[in-house]
């Protein structure tokens, strides 16, 4: 028995790295996949992959940052398959190293609108749409970084804090109306958000793991798909590290 058999998965940022995962994932496991992501990239070489796996699929354009991208994104979901089942609010952008005392404000305004806010947007119109089909699940991406300092990573770190906090609203909010909210917390996955990244420094974050090796995008998608699913009924509020050992 597929996990996903007949579930609508709306995926913000579903055309790279995690969220690609994610979306092959729940195709894989029977859904209906809704890739979300940034319009002008291209999406045809995702969506191509889903439909070989004979899932149903949509792109629709979203900006998280753009609170009518995120309710049009929403909308055109629930017009074209009549309901949301999973939401997987991944999309993000990466972290500026900094002092706090000379960090750049519109660098923390960006990192905040994107990571945060982008997630209370989604989260809060999704909400409204589960609350009228009767239930639903969310599962939010936040980061090792929501549960301890990243040197030098401010704004990231406070905004991935911040979609721990927004999670377990969701849970002590919304239990009783069948909706659950968790989040994933993954240290460095190998993904084209690192490639900025020095060979030295990412070399000193695989050192830095028990396990000698990051996180794949794949291993994300199972722990996503465990959320999404019914094998997670009783967790609600949680924050699932995948991290190789780095918080042991
Ligand atoms: N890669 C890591 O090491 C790592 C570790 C922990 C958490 N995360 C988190 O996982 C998530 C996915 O990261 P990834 O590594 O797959 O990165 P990625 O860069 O491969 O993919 C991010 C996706 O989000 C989309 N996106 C960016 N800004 C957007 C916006 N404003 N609106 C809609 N979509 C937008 C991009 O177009 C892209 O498709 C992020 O939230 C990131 O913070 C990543």
């Amino acid at each position: 028995m597929k996990k996903l058999e007949n579930k609508v998965v709306f995926i913000t940022g579903g055309n790279s790295g995690i969220g690609k995962a994610a979306c092959m994932e729940a195709a894989r496991e029977g859904a209906t996949v809704v890739l979300a992501d940034l319009a002008g990239k291209d999406h045809k070489g995702t969506i191509d992959a889903i439909e070989a796996l004979n899932a149903k699929c949509m792109f629709v354009p979203i900006d998280v940052a753009d609170v009518n991208s995120v309710k049009q994104a929403i909308n055109a979901t629930v017009d074209k398959f009549g309901r949301i089942d999973v939401a997987f609010n991944n999309a993000g952008i990466g972290g500026a190293y900094s002092g706090i005392h000379d960090m750049p404000e519109a660098v923390w305004d960006k990192i905040i609108a994107v990571n945060l806010t982008g997630q209370f947007y989604c989260v809060k119109y999704e909400l409204q749409q589960f609350l009228k089909q009767g239930g639903g699940i969310i599962v939010n991406m936040s980061s090792l970084g929501g549960l301890k300092a990243e040197h030098g990573l401010v704004a990231y770190t406070a905004a991935k804090h911040g979609v721990l906090g927004l999670t377990k609203n969701i849970a002590v909010q919304y239990a009783a109306q069948n909706i659950r909210g968790n989040a994933i917390c993954p240290y460095y996955v190998e993904t084209p958000l690192l490639s900025a990244a020095p060979e030295a420094v990412h070399s000193s974050w695989i050192e830095g793991t028990p396990a000698k090796r990051l996180c794949t995008p794949e291993e994300v998608a199972k722990a996503f798909i465990y959320l999404a699913s019914e094998d997670s009924s009783y967790c609600n509020g949680i924050s699932l590290i995948l991290d190789g050992g780095v918080m042991a």
